[in-house]
């Protein structure tokens, strides 16, 4: 793929990961991209490296512009290997340049690299470094996504390169908003922030403040992952602020796993309780569906119905692991209840409700269990538990 033109000097060199289908247990079924960025002026500076495997296509992309003996700065916005791997060779090749990273990124840097990397400068927030005509501003960004983050600016240019915020994992042969379906790429987009960035509502809400404070013009977009927004940056912006606020409408979207359909027959009957009452309901059964699916769903939903059969006195394993995921993602202000079948102890609505309670989430309680095989009068208390939790969420 040839390099592609943000504005004048500026080129993404980046790679595209068209086969990565599984992001440390997040399902990307798209693929992903790794974005680099070469900026040129009377001085030139690489934005950020790609992940080790694709290290060949970042010297291909950056050779046909330029030599690497003429590189001046490499920025590290962000050490997560997936942007920092190629770091070690591409700093050899870049002999002559100096390397840039916030204060925990260089301490990151040492901690994944060693101390070839003591030589780090560090920078701050407001920090300026004049490459000629184009300046580059500095901004922290902790926890967007790890305490290293950091933006940095393009002043003249009008660019923001945020590495991880605003991205989405879509791998395609374009590169910019307005060449690719707008419907894929807010789907992608949303399904990036509902598994990677929703722990950190609060610190993007606050950060998103701080950009608009400082009246930042802002032409492009240029994230280190999928595609730059230019055509019209506040789109991604105000997603951004919509799902960082947890908006959530009149939905329910019901997990749950099942053994010998019983379970699964529940979930059937509890949406159409759910759906009766005018209310959306998506069912998402676990081994037919991946936990990163799920939670893209629950980004804008009001109550979550989770089910599991039981098994050996406790939930099913793969309740396990979605509660697990969900918890540690923190999705607020949604209601969540449990429901499940059993044969004779029970244990996994109980176990539910326990791990759900001990992460703060709000619980409504009872939830429905039947035994063994849902009769007429079971599927009745589960239709009338869907409409119970639809009249919940409308109140
Ligand atoms: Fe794309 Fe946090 O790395």
């Amino acid at each position: 793929m040839v390099n592609v033109v943000l504005k004048e000097g500026v080129n993404w060199v980046g790679a595209v990961d068209w086969n990565i289908r599984d992001f440390h247990g997040y399902n990307t079924n798209r693929g992903s991209t790794y974005n680099a960025y070469l900026i040129r002026d009377e001085k030139t500076a690489l934005i950020d490296t790609v992940k080790s495997q694709f290290c060949d296509d970042l010297i291909a992309h950056v050779e046909e512009l330029t030599t690497f003996d003429k590189i001046d700065y490499i920025i590290v916005n962000h050490v997560e290997m997936d942007h920092s791997s190629s770091l070690p060779a591409i700093a050899k090749l870049a002999k002559n340049a100096k390397i840039l990273a916030s204060v925990r990124g260089k301490d990151e840097l040492i901690k994944h690299y060693g101390h070839y990397f003591d030589v780090v400068e560090t920078v701050k927030t407001g920090d300026e470094l004049k490459l000629g005509k184009k300046t580059l501003r500095f901004l922290e960004a902790p926890m967007l996504h790890w305490p290293d983050s950091m933006f940095t600016y393009d002043v003249e240019d009008k660019i923001l390169l945020p590495n991880d915020a605003f991205g989405q994992h879509l791998a395609c042969s374009e590169r910019f908003d307005d060449e690719v379906d707008e419907h894929v790429l807010m789907e992608e987009a949303a399904m990036y922030y509902a598994n990677i960035l929703m722990p950190f509502a609060p610190l993007i809400t606050r950060k998103i403040q701080e950009v608009v404070g400082m009246k930042l013009e802002i032409d492009m977009i240029a994230p280190s992952h999928g595609i730059i927004w230019r055509k019209d940056p506040m789109k991604i912006i105000n997603a951004y602020l919509k799902w960082s606020a947890m908006e959530s409408k009149n939905k329910v979207v019901i997990v749950f796993d099942t053994m010998w359909h019983s379970t699964d027959t529940m979930a059937r009957a509890i949406a159409d309780g759910v759906i009766s009452q005018g209310v959306e309901a998506k069912l998402y059964k676990l081994r037919a569906n991946s936990i990163s699916e799920a939670m893209t769903e629950i980004l804008d939903s009001k109550a979550v119905l989770v089910g599991s059969p039981t098994l050996n006195n406790g939930m099913f394993p793969t309740l396990g692991q979605f509660l697990t995921y969900a918890t540690g993602l923190k999705p607020k202000g949604k209601l969540w209840s449990f429901f499940g079948s059993y044969g004779w102890g029970g244990g996994a609505v109980k176990g539910m409700a326990d791990m759900a309670k001990k992460a703060g989430f709000e619980v409504y309680e009872p939830g429905v269990e039947v035994k063994f095989v849902p009769d007429k009068e079971d599927l009745k208390k589960c239709f009338d538990f869907g409409q119970q939790i639809a009249q919940k969420i409308k109140a």
